[in-house]
């Protein structure tokens, strides 16, 4: 059983899929981590992300870079999204991601193209989105709770501006662009708290599979 769980930034995918992968008792795979591993290790290479050749030459990270917490930074992910436009990396972080989905018991996988490339085939896709006023205030929040710093101190304007171009270099670039697959179900959690956001995607996923 492969569940497919795509969006845009900050539409609360992760938690979701993690918590939907907890449900199943299946592995989780975060792919946006393998592009941000990629755009910090052009960063440390002292590459240029927007140079395809030194993006490749940064897919031989090594594991270990997976759990640095700084991958989760905004920095880490602007350069992550940049990376991830060259289709020499996408072709470079395939095989991984494929090798994920096929494990015998199933897997969730979260990330932008997950449902339309690597697992066209899963038994579920979801496509987990949000208003973008709605996903800077929570990624805002994130960031006061995280204690990056005080409300004044943290412009929402910014934040909003932010996600606007990623979602614009996501959804624009030639190869895998973010979208939703014509098979998948659509979820707007604009209006839902994490836990009502949770229980509807289970909900869906439940009656796509027939099961509980
Ligand atoms: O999900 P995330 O914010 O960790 O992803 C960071 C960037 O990586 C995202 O802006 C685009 C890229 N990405 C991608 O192109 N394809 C994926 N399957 C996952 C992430």
């Amino acid at each position: 059983m492969i569940i497919a769980v795509d969006g845009p930034t900050a539409s609360g995918k992760g938690t979701i899929a993690r918590a939907i992968a907890a449900h199943f008792g299946v592995p989780y795979l975060d792919t946006g981590l393998l592009y941000r591993a990629v755009g910090r290790q052009v960063a440390l290479d002292g590459g240029d992300p927007d140079n395809p050749l030194d993006a490749l030459a940064a897919c031989g990270f090594a594991d270990a870079l997976m759990d640095d917490p700084v991958l989760r930074s905004e920095e880490v992910g602007g350069l992550a999204s940049r990376v991830s436009v060259h289709p020499e990396v996408r072709k470079a972080l395939f095989e991984r991601q494929r090798a994920f989905a096929e494990q015998p018991g199933g897997a969730v996988l979260d990330g932008r193209d997950i449902g339309t490339v690597i697992a066209p085939d899963a038994d579920v896709k979801l496509y987990i989105t949000a208003s973008v006023q709605e996903r800077a205030r929570r990624r805002w929040l994130e960031m006061i709770e995280k204690g990056i710093g005080s409300e004044d101190e943290i412009p929402l304007a910014e934040i909003e501006r932010d996600i606007v171009a990623r979602d614009a270099r996501d959804m624009g670039r030639k190869d895998a662009p973010l979208r939703a697959a014509p098979d998948a179900l659509v979820i707007d959690t604009t209006s839902f708290d994490r836990e009502a956001a949770y229980q509807v995607v289970l909900e869906a996923i439940c009656e796509a599979l027939g099961r509980s």
